[in-house]
């Protein structure tokens, strides 16, 4: 088996030297914040690119202040770290990239209050399809979203993916491929761990921050993408559980999800229940500028090699 490198405290260092104590507080209660990053690997130009990192770095820093946690490195230090991870575990497929910042203190209290200890680790392994599969069947689930009363859900706060595992639990075992939110006062949501579009009479139509979704760096490319390239209209605004039924198209955005369809929901087709036409176009951008292979957004991909 070929060594594994991971990021622990400011160096770079095999992974099975790396120990977590049992009774710290981010094993405990859940006390921290992580990304998902992908790198993606060009195979004609022999190249990976690290996709957005920037962006994931920025929004891993405000996850941190708003969960009054303390890291003593910068966006671009810690750009510059994965980069070099990367390269130390001479990965030539993509990746998946996961940092994480957890309270490392074993106070027996779950507050993040006082004794400053916080821990910062980044590992990363080869990743491909999130679900393999082209089109997905997803159900609403009984769980509502965490709102923002309650545990910062604009966060990736490590305690709120309990959340998300709930909901994909139930509707995994009734036989679904992902779960769709509702928030607390009945409008869609997002999934356990990407946000949701909806394509109505020719427009993009995605739930506002303000409906407690976390504001996905993909989210922001597919409007991008929608506005500047297709030429749509992007609306954000509310969603309700029968306009979703309604819809012409639903897809999911996310880093791990990347771009992929709805073909059913609560068993009523979406449109024909196969990939639709506006998913399709976006889908091919998004893979064509990840790739490094469009100028216009090539800034997005950082060369690892
Ligand atoms: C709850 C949730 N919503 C949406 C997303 C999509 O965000 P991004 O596109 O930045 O990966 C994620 C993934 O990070 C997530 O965990």
């Amino acid at each position: 088996m070929t060594t594994s490198y991971v990021f622990y405290q400011g160096e770079i260092v095999e992974e099975s030297t790396v120990s977590i104590d049992i009774r710290c507080k981010g094993f405990n209660y859940g006390l921290g914040c992580f990304e998902g990053i992908r790198a993606y690997w060009d195979e004609e130009k022999k190249q990976l690119y690290g996709f957005r990192m920037m962006e994931h770095y920025e929004r891993l820093l405000e996850s941190c202040k708003a969960l009054y946690m303390d890291i003593p490195y910068t966006a671009k230090e810690l750009c510059d770290f994965t980069v070099e991870l990367l390269k130390k575990n001479e990965f030539k497929t993509t990746t998946y990239i996961r940092p994480v910042v957890y309270k490392g203190s074993t106070q027996l209290t779950p507050s993040l209050y006082g004794d400053s200890d916080d821990r910062v680790l980044i590992y990363c392994q080869p990743f491909g399809s999130y679900t393999g599969k082209e089109v997905l069947s997803v159900a609403v689930s009984s769980w509502r979203r965490i709102s923002d009363t309650m545990l910062p859900p604009r966060t990736k706060a490590t305690a709120g993916y309990l959340n998300s595992g709930l909901a994909s639990l139930e509707v995994l075992q009734n036989g679904f491929d992902e779960a769709i939110f509702l928030t607390e006062t009945g409008n869609v949501c997002e999934g356990p761990g990407e946000n949701i579009f909806i394509v109505k009479k020719g427009k993009l139509i995605t739930p506002p921050a303000s409906d407690h979704i976390l504001e996905g760096i993909t989210r922001d490319l597919v409007m991008t993408l929608a506005k500047n390239e297709l030429g749509m209209e992007v609306v954000e605004k509310s969603i309700s559980r029968t306009e979703l039924y309604n819809s012409q198209e639903v897809f999911f955005s996310g880093t791990a999800m990347e771009v992929t369809a709805v073909g059913e929901v609560d068993r009523r087709k979406v449109g024909n229940g196969e990939v639709g036409e506006v998913c399709k176009k976006l889908k091919d951008l998004f893979f064509d500028i990840t790739k490094g292979n469009n100028p216009k957004y090539a800034h997005m991909c950082t060369p690892v090699y």
